[in-house]
């Protein structure tokens, strides 16, 4: 495997898919190969899961079942898109991993980080990406654009305090986790958050290709 594995992770409406946009033109017209993908999603069957997930009417899930869709479409989605694609030596973009579900379910639903952690263990076999972009962008500054008269699907129709809850969390686990996660100042434009995510992407391909 040498491909490289970037995740962009954040709160709802934190700005990963306009920025993901950016980052896809700027591979193009570098050469770089690469694929780009999302979670929960990435595969067909991933796909599936996530209008499960994110289907308004299953308002009764229960937050356990939610946490192991989540890590359901991880597990398809890492044998069957993200290893064949870091084993030909291509980059990985991916919108969310792992660090959704620690903050989502983990701390979010309060499931527990070490419980989340297990299931997902299981489900890709300890995989990491080897550079996270954390937007960083207070939810209460975007969530309200996203779900005013009832739009949104079922996560972000979840309430502020969910929201606030799952911002903190991810605060959290920044200051716990060893791996390699970048803050992205999100509340920036859009040619500001871009040039901040593009200089630690640079790093990291240059850092592995030694
Ligand atoms: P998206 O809107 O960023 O595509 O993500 C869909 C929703 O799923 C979003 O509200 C975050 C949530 N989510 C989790 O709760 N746990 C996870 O593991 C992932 C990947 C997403």
């Amino acid at each position: 495997m040498d491909g490289v594995f970037i995740a962009l992770e954040g709160p709802d409406g934190s700005g990963k898919s306009t920025i993901m946009e950016k980052i896809v033109e700027y591979f193009k017209m570098n050469h770089i190969e690469f694929i780009r993908t999302r979670e929960p999603g990435g595969t067909k069957i991933g796909e599936e899961i996530r209008d499960l997930l994110l289907m308004k009417d299953n308002q009764n899930m229960a937050a356990e079942t939610e946490a192991l869709l989540y890590a359901a479409s991880r597990s398809q989605h890492m044998h069957e898109e993200i290893m064949p694609a870091l084993d030909m030596g291509k980059v990985v973009l991916c919108e969310r991993f792992i660090l959704s579900s620690l903050a989502y379910q983990g701390i979010g639903r309060g499931l527990g980080v070490d419980r989340i952690k297990q299931i997902n263990d299981f489900a890709i076999h300890g995989l990491r990406p080897d550079l996270t972009l954390f937007f960083d962008i207070d939810p209460r500054r975007t969530l309200i654009r996203k779900v005013g008269n009832g739009r949104g699907d079922r996560l972000e129709q979840e309430g502020v305090e969910f929201h606030n809850r799952v911002y903190d969390g991810y605060r959290r686990l920044l200051r716990e986790c060893t791996e390699t996660i970048e803050v992205i100042d999100a509340t920036q434009d859009i040619e500001g958050v871009f040039n901040q995510c593009i200089y630690h992407i640079e790093n990291t391909l240059e850092y592995k290709e030694g």
